[in-house]
Formats: structure tokens, C-alpha cells, sequence
């Protein structure tokens, strides 16, 4: 067999007899259309037919053709001798234990683990988050090595085109707003000229086909650092903070945002942004609501990233408490009875309970967000050589998979899919 492979998309590289080995094993990659700029499609030739035929030998130590020839002839090979390979000394002698099950018979080879893997992942589930600011350069950010605050007009547009690349097509975006900006009420959240409707215009003007996430809460634009507006006794006021979150989706949605996803944990925002985008005729933007997000350490990170630490207290009063399981159902109806399109859970990995909660109660899609302390965790101790990244990273993202994410939010979005198209990650 000739195996023409062309390049890219790599994935057809996973369809010509790599799919036993490696990453390979985590499913297709399914790179869809894409209508920007691309690099043309060449066909290498690996191998000729020839080539690969002699490389081939039966167990026997003859050639492919001798074995054929042998076949034509009407000579078939004799039943293979029962060999009882060695075990090493020392090894106890004893009876086949009477056992009818044996679940690792379904294990034995890589033809038949492939065949019975109950769970795939491509770079379709992928959404990569973004954090975006107004300068011109790239600033590395300290805690999430390989991560950036992307310049809204260069940096970003280069990374959503290398992910665009390995087939990812989903991009949420985080801003980092000046302090000048910020405010008690968080206003800047809804100025139509801001940051984020300025990124969203940019991006579907250049990249038309891609899906723009955004995120619907305050503690950007907040100089409190709160998802909502702090009253003078330290209340986070609830319906005043959806008022401002509704204005913030509209301005979003204005922008080109394909689905806005409050993350802000207020009672009753979703039922009331999906009354105000329908009001301004947005029917069609979808509301990925974060249905169960707790008030977790595993966002440090990303406080950094933003410089968004509240500047008191905690978000207890509106996240959720990470001991709780039921909780998570009352959130789900209300998104699902208020109009949500997709429900997610926040953090990922630590939560792969609620994750599975969800998905048997619901049956709307499932987002999961691989937060950004779960990220530096396995970046940090890649680099101390105490686990292996790459392996560690897709094993993560197909655990989130088999509890019953349909797409997964992760910064690691691009490495990973790179690694599915079956081409080097660094
Ligand atoms: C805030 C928001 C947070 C994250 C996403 N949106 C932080 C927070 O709630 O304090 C965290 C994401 C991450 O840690 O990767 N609206």
C-alpha cells in the first residue's frame, strides 16, 4: 500500500497505520474548512509500494512476495506451532486460574485498544482562551508559562492563526483593562469602542469562520475586583450586576460575538441576556452560561494574568462552595428554564464529578474549563521533569472527555491539537 501523505492537515498521517501508536490513540483529527489564509496542500510520497513490501517480512522470515507466491501456488502455511514463550526463572508454577472473564483479552493489542476506546478527542472540542490588551507586544505572563497577554492587533491575530491551523476554531477572549478604565460600575464592560468589541470586529473581519466566546462579568472593568457591582457594606449586588451584564452581551454580541458566557455566577442572568439580546434582534447568539463555577484557588493564575484579584474578600457569596454536588443541579435548571445553549463547569479536572452530574441531567451540550491553575500544575512540573507534559496534557483533556465534556476550554487548546494532528508540539 502507497501511503501518499499530504500535508497539512496531518491528520490523514493517523489514518495510514500510525493510529496504534502514540497520540495517534486520542481519536481523529477533523481540521474543518477553513476559509483564511492557508498554506497549499503537498503530497509527499513516504514510501513506494516496493519499499514498503520489502520492509515487511512474515513471522516465518520469508518476504511478502514469497509468502504470495506460496499462497497462488495453492501452499498454505501450517497452523502455527504452539509456542509457550519462557516466563523468567524463578517464575511459579501453576494451574490457569478457572476464570471465564478475562477483560484484558480485549487489551492485547493496539488493533483491538483502539477498537473498543470508548472516548475520542479532536481539535473541534478545543476552545482556547485568549487574554488580549491594548499594547503592541506580547507580554509573557509569569504564572502560565507559554501564555500571553497578546496584543489585541498583532499578537492575537498570529495565535488565532496558528490554532486555526492544527483545527481549532473556538477562542474566548480576556481582556486586561487599564485601571485608568475601571470602575465601581464596570461601564467600560459595555463601551461599544472597548477592547473586546474592538478584538471581536478584528477577528470576524479577518477570520470570518471562527467562534468568538466571550466572557459576560464584571471583574475586569471592576476596581474591585469583583464580578459585580460592591455595595458599601461589601454586598456584591446581584440585579443591579445583571442590568450591567446585559448591556455588556448586547455590546458583545453588536461586535460579532458568536456566544457570550456570563461567568459572573449572578441569580437569574441568563433568562435576563437572552430577553436582551432577543430584544435587540441577536436571536442567534448563543448563551454558554457557567452553570457550576466554584469559588476555587485554581484560578490564581489567571488573577495574575489580568491583575484581577478582588482588592477585598472573596467570591464566595456568588461562587459556589467546592464541597457541594446537589447545588449543582439547582444551578442547572435554572440555566436550562432560562434559555442557556451550553452548560459548563469550572474548574475541570478537580471536578470531573459535576461534569458527569451535568451531563446526566442535561441534555444540552457540556463545556468543562481546564482553569489556569490546573494548567501551570502540569506546566510547572513538566519542567521539573517530575511528570511528562505532553502525555499528562492529553490525558487530562480525554479524562474530561470520558466524564462528559463536549467541548473543553484549556490554554492548552493549540499544543494539544498540534499533538492530535500527529505533528510535534515544541
Ligand atoms: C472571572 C473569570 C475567572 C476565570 C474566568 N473568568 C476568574 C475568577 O472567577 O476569579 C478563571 C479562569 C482561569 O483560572 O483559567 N469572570
Amino acid at each position: 500500500m502507497a501511503s501518499a501523505v499530504s500535508f497539512p492537515p496531518a491528520n490523514v498521517q493517523m489514518l495510514q497505520g500510525r493510529s496504534c501508536h502514540g497520540h495517534a490513540a486520542f481519536g481523529s483529527c477533523s481540521a474543518v474548512p477553513r476559509t483564511g489564509p492557508r498554506v497549499r496542500s503537498t503530497a509527499v510520497r513516504v514510501s513506494s509500494e516496493q519499499e514498503a513490501a520489502a520492509a515487511v517480512r512474515a513471522p516465518s522470515g520469508r518476504s511478502i512476495e514469497e509468502c504470495e507466491a506460496d499462497a497462488v501456488a495453492g501452499r498454505f502455511p501450517a497452523p502455527p506451532p504452539l509456542v509457550r514463550p519462557k516466563a523468567p526463572e524463578g517464575t511459579p508454577r501453576i494451574r490457569p486460574l478457572d476464570m471465564e472473564k478475562r477483560p484484558r483479552r480485549n487489551r492485547k493489542s493496539p488493533a483491538l485498544r483502539a477498537a473498543f476506546q470508548e472516548t475520542t478527542i479532536s481539535p473541534a472540542n478545543l476552545v482556547l482562551p485568549l487574554f488580549i490588551h491594548e499594547g503592541e507586544e506580547d507580554a509573557p505572563i509569569g504564572a502560565m508559562p507559554g501564555c500571553f497577554r497578546l496584543g489585541w492587533r498583532h499578537g492575537l491575530l498570529d495565535e488565532v492563526y496558528k490554532a486555526r491551523d492544527v483545527g481549532v476554531n473556538g477562542f474566548v477572549l480576556f481582556p486586561k483593562i487599564p485601571d485608568a478604565l475601571k470602575s465601581q460600575s464596570g461601564d467600560e464592560a459595555y463601551n461599544d469602542n472597548g477592547l473586546v468589541p474592538r478584538t471581536i470586529r478584528l477577528l470576524k473581519d479577518k477570520f470570518p469562520d471562527i467562534v468568538v466566546y466571550t466572557d459576560v462579568a464584571l471583574d475586569p472593568y471592576s476596581s474591585d475586583g469583583h464580578d459585580g457591582i460592591v455595595r458599601e457594606d461589601g454586598v456584591i449586588m446581584n440585579d443591579e450586576t445583571v442590568y450591567q451584564l446585559c448591556k455588556q452581551a448586547v455590546s458583545q454580541a453588536r461586535a460579532g460575538a458568536d456566544v457570550v458566557s456570563p461567568s459572573d455566577m449572578m441569580d437569574g442572568r441568563v433568562g435576563a441576556i437572552r430577553a436582551a439580546l432577543d430584544a435587540e434582534g441577536f436571536h442567534d447568539v448563543s448563551i454558554m452560561s457557567y452553570t457550576a463555577k466554584y469559588a476555587s484557588s485554581f484560578y490564581g493564575p489567571f488573577r495574575e494574568a489580568l491583575d484581577s484579584n478582588p482588592r477585598f474578600g472573596d467570591k464566595k457569596t456568588y461562587q459556589m462552595n467546592p464541597a457541594n454536588y446537589r447545588e449543582a443541579l439547582l444551578e442547572t435548571a435554572a440555566d436550562e428554564a432560562e434559555g442557556a445553549d451550553i452548560l459548563l463547569v469550572k474548574p475541570g479536572l478537580p471536578y470531573l464529578d459535576i461534569i458527569r452530574l451535568l451531563r446526566d441531567n442535561s441534555a444540552l451540550p457540556i463545556a468543562a474549563y481546564q482553569v489556569s491553575g490546573e494548567y501551570s500544575m502540569i506546566k510547572a512540573a513538566g519542567a521539573l521533569k517530575m511528570i511528562d507534559e505532553e502525555k499528562v496534557m492529553m490525558e487530562s483533556l480525554m479524562c474530561l472527555r470520558r466524564a462528559g465534556a463536549d467541548i473543553i476550554l484549556t490554554y492548552f487548546a493549540r499544543q494539544a491539537a498540534t499533538v492530535l494532528c500527529g505533528m510535534r508540539s515544541k
